[in-house]
């Protein structure tokens, strides 16, 4: 089931999907937490930063598991998914750091790296919930459209598309690393529950064609409808399209 939350603006949006994940916690203090990167969840960071500083939430006890890392970026690269969790969140929060798992993107063998990446998420008893972000194109992840969902972490080669649209954390698109480590789609939808979010109308496109139209490979995130429990939430801005094309919702939240 989808449910959708809908905020007036990021703001909104940022401390809604904190306020989830801080119910998560409350819930089981020990809650593996799988996360993305990206421009779309740094607001919802600083919430979880700003109240981890002010004693309302604890994350001694959490466990993260990344969505995605690129290939051949050191840790210590600013570019790196690492730095920027580390950056963003790990490092103003209570948690340690041991806890936190991120792909290696510099493994001598990715195939190997990937294996050992999923048997972690099994062995730490697999992802409560999962925090995700889309790619204009539909990604989830580095889940690229293709003729097929993958099941596990697997190494892809990045579109075009998605290196143009992540060059503004690289000054070129040259610069952007042409392959990733992701999680597949497999065990995106193992998570218990999953909670996109979605801002801003050069999403919104993006955001109908997920929910509203055909499950189907070229657009990834559209295999989110066969989730038992993902909400999304999503300002006005993102909700363009669905409200332009006036679709009937079964369970729409606003807020
Ligand atoms: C990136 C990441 C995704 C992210 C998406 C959207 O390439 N691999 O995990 O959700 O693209 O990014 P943004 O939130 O910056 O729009």
């Amino acid at each position: 089931m989808t449910r959708f939350i809908v905020t007036e603006n990021y703001e909104k949006m940022s401390e809604k999907a904190a306020l989830i994940i801080l119910q998560q916690i409350n819930k089981k203090d020990n809650s593996l937490l799988g996360l993305a990167t990206g421009s779309t969840p740094v607001g919802t960071y600083e919430n979880l930063i700003s109240w981890n500083q002010n004693g309302l939430i604890d994350f001694s006890a959490v466990k993260t598991v990344s969505l995605d890392e690129y290939m051949g970026v050191e840790e210590t690269n600013e570019q790196s998914y690492r730095w920027f969790m580390n950056e963003n969140f790990f490092n103003q929060i209570n948690i340690k750091i041991e806890n936190t798992h991120i792909p290696k993107g510099m493994a001598e063998d990715i195939d190997a790296e990937c294996k050992e990446y999923e048997r972690r998420i099994q062995l730490l008893g697999g992802i409560d919930l999962q925090l995700l972000g889309i790619g204009e194109n539909g990604h989830i992840g580095f889940n690229e459209p293709t003729s097929f969902f993958e099941k596990h972490t697997h190494a892809v080669a990045l579109k075009e598309s998605t290196r143009k649209a992540n060059s503004r954390f690289f000054g070129s698109v040259k610069s952007v690393p042409t392959h990733a480590i992701t999680m597949g789609i497999g065990v995106i939808m193992s998570s218990k529950r999953i909670v996109l979010v979605v801002n801003g109308e050069h999403k919104a496109e993006a955001l109908y064609k997920s929910f509203f139209e055909n499950v189907d490979p070229m657009f990834q995130a559209s295999i989110l409808q066969y989730h038992q429990d993902v909400t999304v939430v999503a300002d006005h801005d993102a909700m363009k399209v669905i409200y332009d094309k006036k679709v009937a919702f079964n369970d729409l939240i606003s807020l």
